[in-house]
């Protein structure tokens, strides 16, 4: 072979590698551009009138704003989380903003800890405090963020609680949805943008989200003729009390609760959402970063990435604690 036609060759194979490239970014491009402004929106017309929402997690950030939101769109609730007082005030707080919006809904409360108890009878628990009503939305919010404290019992409950009640909770639910002939459901988890990749410095934290993710995905197929949506969400930072972030820290990463709710019932049908505009920009350039830099590169930016975020994390929970005391 003269060089002349090597150099051809080589040429046809970088511009086919990079055309394959191309296309995998404009169609996420494609993707993002959907999810901002096409989504499903979550509607009672969808998935029933009367019908009842489970959200766990619910008394606090994502998974509070995520309750009032469904409340104001007419959804009846049970809320599950671990203080009775804080879930009786967020009772209050929904049936307000339905009313607000003009809705009358019904709330029922469940005071569990999902760090506590992992036998089979308290889910079945769950399952039959719930099994006379018509469950049209699961939102899987529980979950533990990453914790500068990194002792044996924090560890444990992060495992737990990150990977238990995503499977065994759908599972009891799963089984009331299933029932419902001819309606449509929706399961949303919440899984993070710690799972798009191993994350140095968040290691099990960023594994147990990859387990939501892996579970989420196959059970979407596995319910796609039980007419159920499985929406995951992979939030980048989110102003809660969980991860210690106030809004005014990080403007450009940090979005509320609120803007997170609104991101997430509008994506019915999108398959995942990363829930505020300013997150799906972010994920969609470290997309086309992990593509593009050698993946051990990429551990070591993360890794220095995961330090700084660290540092901030003890700073901010500092700084909470003081405030509390
Ligand atoms: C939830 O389900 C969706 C739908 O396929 C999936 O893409 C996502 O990864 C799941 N999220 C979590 C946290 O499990
Ligand atoms: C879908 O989610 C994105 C964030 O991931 C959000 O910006 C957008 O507003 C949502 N779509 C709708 C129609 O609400």
């Amino acid at each position: 072979m003269g060089l002349c036609c090597y150099l051809g060759c080589l040429e046809s194979l970088v511009f086919a590698v990079g055309f394959v490239f191309l296309l995998r970014w404009t169609y996420f491009l494609f993707n993002t551009i959907y999810r901002i402004y096409f989504g499903t929106q979550v509607t009672t017309e969808r998935y029933g009138k009367d019908s009842w929402a489970v959200v766990t997690g619910s008394t606090d950030g994502i998974g509070k704003g995520l309750a009032l939101e469904l409340a104001s769109r007419g959804f009846n609730l049970v809320l599950i989380s671990r203080t009775i007082e804080k879930l009786n005030a967020v009772a209050i707080e929904a049936q307000e903003a339905a009313k607000k919006a003009g809705k009358s809904i019904h709330t029922r409360v469940i005071a569990f800890d999902f760090s506590d108890d992992t036998s089979v009878q308290a889910y079945q628990g769950i399952k039959d405090k719930i099994k006379d009503l018509d469950i049209s939305i699961l939102v899987n919010n529980v979950g533990y963020t990453h914790q500068v404290d990194r002792s044996t019992k924090i560890f444990f409950d992060e495992t737990t609680v990150n990977c238990y009640p995503i499977v065994l909770l759908t599972q009891q639910v799963v089984s009331l949805m299933t029932g419902r002939k001819g309606k449509k459901s929706l399961i949303i988890n919440f899984s993070s943008q710690a799972a798009l990749s191993p994350t140095p410095g968040f290691s099990s934290y960023s594994a147990t989200k990859v387990f939501d993710w892996y579970f989420s995905n196959a059970i979407a197929h596995e319910l796609r003729r039980n007419d159920v949506d499985v929406l995951s969400v992979l939030p980048g930072m989110v102003a809660t009390p969980l991860t210690g972030r106030k809004v005014a820290d990080i403007k450009e990463v940090v979005i509320t609760p609120k803007q997170c709710a609104d991101g997430v019932l509008g994506n019915a049908t999108s398959g995942m959402t990363h829930g505020g505009a300013a997150h799906e920009v972010t994920a969609y350039f470290s997309r086309i970063l992990v593509d593009l830099i050698p993946i051990n590169l990429f551990y070591r930016m993360a890794d220095s990435i995961g330090k700084q975020l660290q540092q901030q994390f003890v700073k901010l929970q500092k700084a909470d604690k003081q405030k509390q005391k």
